[in-house]
């Protein structure tokens, strides 16, 4: 069934140059791009975007990592989307992340991990409104559906 999910490459991610490498992966999955964009997280977004982390202890350094620098947020819609993503981005401690994944190729640690994708409808829900306005998203077709 077709899906959207919400993809964001962290302040780590955008740092080290993996954008152009975590793009390619996910296009070259089958999935089609219908918003992308660099752009600088607020205090405020932050805080909404982990509002179901807000009573845990590391809450604030969350916070503080995502609003360090540009990230890129990605709007990707395909196939059980949601489940694909997250088995291409691995478990949420790069060094427990499998080789293969992104966090398992690019990450050793549960703080500078890469990658956030969507864990959930509900989650893809709460969470891309707060990255995307409407006129944002590209709805189109691709013309190649047949072909994955
Ligand atoms: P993310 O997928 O963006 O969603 C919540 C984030 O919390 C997660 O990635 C991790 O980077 C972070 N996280 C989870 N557990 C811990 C932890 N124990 N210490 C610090 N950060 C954590």
């Amino acid at each position: 069934m077709s899906e959207r999910t919400l993809v964001l490459i962290k302040p780590d991610g955008v740092k080290r140059r993996l954008s152009g490498e975590i793009i390619k992966r996910l296009e070259s999955k089958g999935l089609n791009i219908i918003g992308m964009k660099l752009m600088k997280v607020s205090e405020e977004m932050a805080r909404k975007h982990y509002d179901v982390h807000k009573d845990k202890v590391f809450f604030k350094d969350l916070v503080s990592y995502i609003t360090s620098g540009p990230i890129v947020a990605i709007l990707l819609e395909g196939k059980s989307a949601i489940s694909v993503v997250r088995t291409m981005t691995g478990a949420t401690d790069g060094s427990k992340s499998a080789p293969g994944t992104i966090r398992g190729d690019y990450s050793i640690s549960i703080d500078r991990n890469i990658i956030h994708a969507s864990d959930s409808d509900e989650s893809f829900m709460h969470e891309y409104p707060i990255f995307f306005s409407k006129n944002e998203i590209i709805e189109f077709q691709y013309g190649d559906e047949d072909l994955f």
